[in-house]
């Protein structure tokens, strides 16, 4: 590859980096994960203490206040920070005690009950009484030092008090931004003109790690301790609920919502009065942890690869929230779908800021007869994009129309037709600019062609500006024609030249998920790169030749028979041919070779050395299979931190449960 100048590198990665963030913190979309995030932020660092020039006033390094920084010093915590099983339901509320009274040979423990705070955990050392080290919890062995910025939370003591404060304590808990403090903070951040946060939890992790402890003074953060790791010294705690009440002697915030509850009923009593009553709070809490009270017996209960056996997270039942509906818009997707999106008054829901919520197709707008000016409830359960549930028709005001999906396109004015037996409403235009960026957007992102410098805004201006009409067009995107656009410049243009000509060697996998096949995804598109080996072979193939092949199903064959039908999509690839776009290669291994040859896995929870993509990549490439059920066909289910369900059935079934460490050992065939 040609060295970037390093000017414009520094360009790119400073325009990356903004809207990485802005990504992240105002469409709570992020694209990048923290690591490859912090690589930029590291990248830009390197760089810009090499050439000095090059630090413009608005490099991200200079806004110490908007950038989450990696330089703090690392922390390898004494004990370390394991995280909780999730439980959903009162059925996994009763297996999980179920399996604590058997392993106390019957008997049924005291369980305390304590609310789940939705925020980021700290470990707090205070030695003869003075704070000395507070620390995030960072992949659970080693965290990152906030001392200084710990120091700035009123609620947190810097020194001890009572009678008897221990040589060394260590404790554990959720340092979180209070609901309004939240709320006046983003409203100062939107009059600066800075991006806002999307939610409370993702403020209080932005205002702890911040490098200028003054700034994070200015943040209102709160805390609440929730255990205690060690106490040197006498009056050591020896149960749960002796050690929150040891807590709060010692000046320490505990949370005074708890119960010890003594028994099954009494658990799903707590569990009932707070489902509700936790909307009244002042922060947010996102569930209940229960954990059992006699520490003797939870050391007895012990703990699995990743969780205590003594405590279980319960998690609230998806929440609702109503808002008004301000306007039903219709976008166009890539394969010209026509889906009607409802925009409405924002709302704090589960955590984040919704604004607006798909309403997936026709029918089912038509169903729930959304109408602009309607009250709705509005359902996001953890991550997931909201959904409206319900029109309370009782608020609905006069006069409100019936809303009629359009006949024509909005993008591109052409008529939409709705195929049949086909919910889905199409605009049949294949140059309409709507389908056309969407299609661009998706061949250039990271994980097809990886065209960096393309965002949304350029692929805008370059469709509205009729230089692109459609993928391959891409390929005949010259600096000279680029470089005077506005906000482009000659660097810009000739990075995104190169970047585009470098694109083309990305290989057969990449392009057949670039080009975007219905029902073929990233793993699909590998299936199919390593079974077909070229484009040409893949285009000759048969439903039947295609069904052969294990892991694609007769509507994935049909879809892609149907792609290769259409006289456009021929078109399409002799011009990426003509490009000199590389359209063959297996890209990687084929199955058979490798440590992991003929070993199945199934990936669960957060890992901390790697995204779940890249831990799928990496056992593909040692000849492995990633699978996303669990059977018993499965080899082992490598679990990161808050792992689904997945780990229950791993269990049930008897298969091995890993970690990171042993599939690491794995992929160098140690294991
Ligand atoms: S106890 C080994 N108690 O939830 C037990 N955690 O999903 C350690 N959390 O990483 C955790 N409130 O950050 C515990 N009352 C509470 C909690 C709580 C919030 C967080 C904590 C933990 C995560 C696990």
């Amino acid at each position: 590859m040609v060295p970037v100048p390093p000017r414009q590198r520094h360009a790119d990665l400073v325009a990356e980096i903004r809207r990485a963030g802005e990504l992240y913190y105002v469409h709570d979309r992020p694209e990048l994960t923290d690591a490859e995030y912090d690589a930029m932020v590291r990248e830009l660092i390197a760089l810009e203490e090499e050439h000095p020039e090059l630090v413009t006033p608005d490099s991200p390094t200079q806004r110490v206040g908007g950038t989450p920084v990696t330089e703090l010093p690392e922390v390898r915590h004494e004990v370390p920070l394991l995280s909780l099983e999730n439980g959903y339901s009162p059925e996994d509320v009763d297996a999980w005690l179920q399996r604590v009274v058997e392993r106390l040979d019957g008997r049924v423990p005291d369980v305390v009950c304590e609310l789940k705070i939705d925020g980021l955990s700290v470990s707090l050392v205070y030695e003869e009484g003075q704070l000395v080290r507070a620390a995030t919890r960072g992949d659970g062995a080693t965290g990152e030092d906030v001392t200084p910025n710990v120091r700035t939370i009123r609620a947190l003591p810097v020194e001890l008090t009572g009678p008897r404060v221990p040589r060394l304590v260590e404790v554990r808990g959720e340092v979180y931004f209070p609901e309004k403090a939240f709320e006046a903070l983003n409203r100062s951040r939107e009059e600066a003109g800075e991006p806002l946060f999307a939610n409370p939890r993702n403020a209080a992790a932005g205002s702890l790690r911040l490098l200028d402890s003054r700034i994070t003074a200015q943040r209102r953060l709160s805390a609440f301790l929730y255990s205690v790791a060690r106490w040197e010294g006498p009056g050591a705690p020896a149960t749960q609920s002796d050690a929150l009440a040891a807590l709060e002697r010692l000046g320490l915030p505990v949370n005074p919502h708890r119960a010890l509850a003594r028994g099954r009923e009494a658990i799903g009593a707590f569990l009932e009065e707070w489902r509700e009553k936790r909307r009244t709070l002042p922060f947010e809490t996102d569930g209940v942890v229960l954990k059992v009270d006699r520490l003797e017996d939870q050391a007895r209960l012990g703990q699995t690869a990743k969780f205590p056996r003594w405590a279980l997270a319960y998690k609230f039942p998806p929440e609702e929230a109503t808002t008004r509906v301000t306007a039903i818009v219709v976008q166009v997707g890539r394969t010209g779908v026509l889906t009607p999106v409802a925009e409405f008054e924002p709302v704090l829901l589960a955590g984040s800021t919704v604004r607006r919520a798909t309403l997936h197709n026709y029918e089912d707008l038509a169903r729930k007869d959304v109408r602009v000016g309607d009250t709705v409830a509005v359902e996001k359960g953890g991550d997931v994009i909201p959904k409206v549930t319900r029109v309370l028709l009782d608020r609905r005001p006069d006069g409100a129309a019936a809303f009629e999906m359009p006949a024509a396109c909005p993008a591109c004015g052409e008529r939409v037709v709705r195929e049949d037996g086909a919910v889905a409403v199409r605009c049949v235009n294949p140059s309409c600019p709507a389908q056309v960026r969407e299609a661009i957007r998706h061949f250039v992102s990271r994980k097809a062609m990886d065209v960096e410098g393309l965002g949304d805004e350029r692929i805008d201006q370059l469709v509205t500006e009729g230089l692109v009409d459609g993928i391959a067009s891409l390929y005949s995107l010259e600096v000279e024609r680029l470089a005077p656009l506005a906000r482009w410049g000659e660097k810009s243009a000739a990075n995104v030249v190169g970047q585009l000509a470098k694109s083309k060697e990305q290989g057969l996998s990449r392009l057949l998920f670039g080009i975007g096949i219905r029902e073929v995804g990233e793993k699909t598109a590998r299936t199919l790169a390593r079974r077909f080996g070229s484009v040409e072979e893949l285009a000759k193939a048969s439903e039947e030749d295609l069904t052969a092949v294990s892991e694609i199903g007769p509507e994935t064959a049909r879809a892609v028979r149907e792609w290769f039908g259409r006289q456009a999509n021929r078109k399409l690839l002799a011009q990426l041919r003509g490009a000199g776009v590389r359209m063959t290669g297996r890209d990687e291994k084929p199955a058979g070779e490798g440590p992991l040859a003929g070993k199945v896995f199934v990936l669960t929870g957060t890992l901390a050395g790697r995204t779940r993509d890249e831990a799928a990549a990496q056992i593909e490439g040692a000849g492995g299979k990633v699978t996303s059920s669990v059977s018993k066909k499965t080899t082992a289910v490598i679990a990161g931190e808050d792992p689904g369900s997945k780990l229950e059935k791993a269990r049930a079934l008897g298969v091995p449960v890993w970690d990171e460490e042993q599939l690491e050992a794995a992929l160098e065939g140690r294991a």
